[in-house]
C-alpha cells in the first residue's frame, strides 16, 4: 500500500474522490479537482491517541472578563453584534482591493489604543508594507504587532508566548500553510488545515482571529466555502469600485444579528465611519429628473433612505435587455410583470435599467414599490416629487402590501427633511399621524395612474410653453 495518501479534492467545495473527474458531484462544478496529499491519518508512524479527560462545566458557569470586546468603531461593532467574543473566529470575504486589509489594521489599531494586544500577521505584503499603510492612516503610533509569516505552526508557537492578544488578524488565511497537510498552499486541504489550526488556537488561548478570505469573480470567498462553516462569523465587505461607500455586512454569526450593515467611505486616509448614512446616499441626487425615487429602508435595525435610479428607453434589440444593480433581478422581473399584467405599462419593447444609488445591495421586497415608482416615472418622463419617500411590497396581484417598521421609516424621512412618503394602503391604521403627509396606494395601478397624471401635466405645461 503506498504510503502517500492522494485525493482530488474540489476547489469550490471541498469534496473528496479517489480518482480525477471532470465534474464535482457534490456542486456540479467543472474542472475544479486538484489533485493534492490528503490530511495525514492516523498510522504506525504516529503516537497514538489515548483520549484526554476533560472536565465537564454547567451551562451557568461564569466566564472570566467581558465576553465581548467592543472595538469602538460602532459602526463594525453593529455588524458583529457589539464587539467581539473571545475565542471567536471570523472570515472577512471580500473583492481584491475592497479594503480588507484597510478595515483590519484600523481595527487592530483601535483595539490598541484600548489597552489591547492586537497581532497583525500579513502573508501578502511585508512588514514594511504594512507599516507604509499604517503610517498613511496615521496609525503610526499605535501599538500593533506586526509579522510577516505564512507558517501556521509559526504563527501559533510565536502567539502561544506571553500575554495571549486580544486580536489576531490572519491576512489572508490563502496564504498560510500548516505542515499537518501535505499540499500547496491555497489549495483548499492547505486552507482548511490551517483554518483548523488558527480555530484551535484561538478557542484554546480565548483570542479573537480574524481570517481574510479572498473573494473569485462570482462572489464565493475563493476555494473554501468549508471555512465559512468551520468559523463562527463571515462577514463580506462591499462596494462599488468607483464608489467610495463600503458596506459591511454578517453573512454568517454565531454571536450576533446578520442583517446590520456597518458603512464606511474610503478616503485618502483610510475608512471612514458613515454614522448616517441616508445623508451619504442622498447627497448627490438629480433634482427634477424622471427615474428616480427614493426608497425608505431598513438594514437590520436601522432606518435607511436611498435612491432606486431607472431607465426605461426604447430598445433596439431584438430581446430587450434587463439590467439591474444592487436589487434582486428577479424581483424587478416581477414588478415588470405586475406593471405589464395590471397596470397597463407596456415594457415589451423597452430596455430597462434599475440602479441603487451608492453601491448598496436592497435585500427587502419594501423596494418593490419605489423601484416601481422610479421605473414608470422613467417610462413616462415624469420626476417624482423630490420632497417624497416610498415603500411598500408589491404582490403578484398588483396589491401593495403593508411592511415591517413604518414608523422608523417615516421618521428617517422627516428627519432627512422628506414632508411626504408613499405608503401601503392596508398599512395606514397603525402609523398614526406623524409630521409626514402620507399618500396610500391600495394597488400598482392607482400609483401607476399618479405619475401618470404627472407625466400629462408636465407634457402639457412644456407644450404650453414652447
Ligand atoms: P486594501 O485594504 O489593500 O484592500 P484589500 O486588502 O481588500 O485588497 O485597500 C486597497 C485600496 O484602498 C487601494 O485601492 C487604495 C485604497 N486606499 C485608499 O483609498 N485610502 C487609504 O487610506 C488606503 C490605505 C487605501
Ligand atoms: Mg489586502
Amino acid at each position: 500500500m503506498s504510503k502517500r495518501h492522494l485525493t482530488f479534492i474540489c476547489q469550490n467545495c471541498g469534496a473528496a474522490y479517489n480518482r480525477w473527474q471532470g465534474k464535482c458531484e457534490a456542486c456540479g462544478e467543472w474542472n475544479t479537482l486538484t489533485e493534492e496529499g490528503a490530511e495525514r491519518p492516523a498510522g504506525p508512524g504516529r503516537k497514538p491517541t489515548k483520549g484526554r479527560r476533560f472536565a465537564l462545566e454547567d451551562l451557568a458557569g461564569g466566564s472570566e472578563d467581558a465576553p465581548r470586546l467592543p472595538t469602538g468603531m460602532s459602526e463594525l461593532d453593529r455588524v458583529t453584534g457589539g464587539g467581539f467574543v473571545r475565542g471567536s473566529v471570523l472570515l472577512l470575504g471580500g473583492d481584491p482591493g475592497i479594503g480588507k486589509s484597510t478595515l483590519l489594521i484600523q481595527t487592530a489599531a483601535a483595539l490598541a489604543k484600548r489597552g489591547q494586544r492586537a497581532v497583525y500577521i500579513s502573508g501578502e505584503e511585508a512588514v514594511a508594507q504594512v507599516r507604509l499603510r499604517a503610517e498613511r492612516l496615521g496609525l503610526r503610533a499605535a501599538a500593533v504587532e506586526l509579522a510577516a509569516e505564512t507558517a501556521v505552526e509559526d504563527i501559533i508557537a510565536t502567539l502561544s508566548e506571553g500575554a495571549t492578544p486580544r486580536l489576531i488578524v490572519i491576512d489572508s488565511i490563502q496564504t498560510m500553510w500548516t505542515d499537518l497537510v501535505e499540499a500547496a498552499p491555497g489549495t483548499v486541504t492547505q486552507v482548511r488545515g490551517s483554518a483548523q489550526a488558527l480555530i484551535r488556537f484561538a478557542k484554546r488561548s480565548g483570542a479573537t482571529v480574524i481570517l481574510v478570505g479572498h473573494v473569485t469573480k462570482d462572489g464565493q470567498i475563493a476555494g473554501p466555502r468549508v471555512v465559512e462553516h468551520m468559523v463562527d462569523a463571515v462577514l463580506s465587505f462591499e462596494g462599488e469600485g468607483s464608489q467610495q461607500f463600503r458596506i459591511l455586512r454578517a453573512v454568517k454569526n454565531r454571536f450576533g444579528p446578520t442583517d446590520e450593515i456597518g458603512v464606511f467611505e474610503m478616503t485618502g486616509a483610510g475608512l471612514r465611519e458613515v454614522t448616517n448614512p441616508s445623508a451619504l446616499f442622498l447627497s448627490e441626487r438629480d433634482l427634477g429628473q424622471p427615474g428616480t425615487a427614493v426608497f425608505a429602508g431598513i438594514e437590520g435595525t436601522r432606518p435607511l433612505l436611498v435612491e432606486i435610479q431607472a431607465l426605461v428607453a426604447p430598445t433596439s434589440l431584438g430581446t430587450p435587455r434587463r439590467a439591474v444593480v444592487g436589487w434582486d433581478p428577479s424581483r424587478l422581473s416581477m414588478v415588470l410583470a405586475v406593471l405589464e399584467a395590471h397596470c397597463g405599462v407596456k415594457l415589451g419593447g423597452h430596455d430597462v435599467y434599475l440602479n441603487v444609488a451608492g453601491g448598496l445591495r436592497i435585500q427587502e421586497p419594501a423596494a418593490d414599490l419605489a423601484a416601481a415608482a422610479a421605473l414608470v416615472s422613467s417610462l413616462a418622463r415624469a420626476p417624482l416629487p423630490a420632497d417624497a419617500v416610498y415603500f411598500g411590497e408589491v404582490s403578484l396581484s398588483g396589491a401593495v402590501r403593508p411592511v415591517a417598521q413604518t414608523p422608523a421609516r417615516l421618521k428617517e424621512a422627516a428627519k432627512l427633511g422628506f414632508t411626504r412618503a408613499v405608503v401601503p394602503e392596508a398599512g395606514r391604521a397603525d402609523v398614526g399621524e406623524g409630521s409626514l403627509k402620507l399618500t396610500d396606494v391600495g394597488n400598482l395601478a392607482s400609483l401607476v395612474a399618479d405619475i401618470a397624471f404627472l407625466g400629462n401635466r408636465n407634457g402639457k405645461s412644456r407644450g404650453q410653453d414652447g
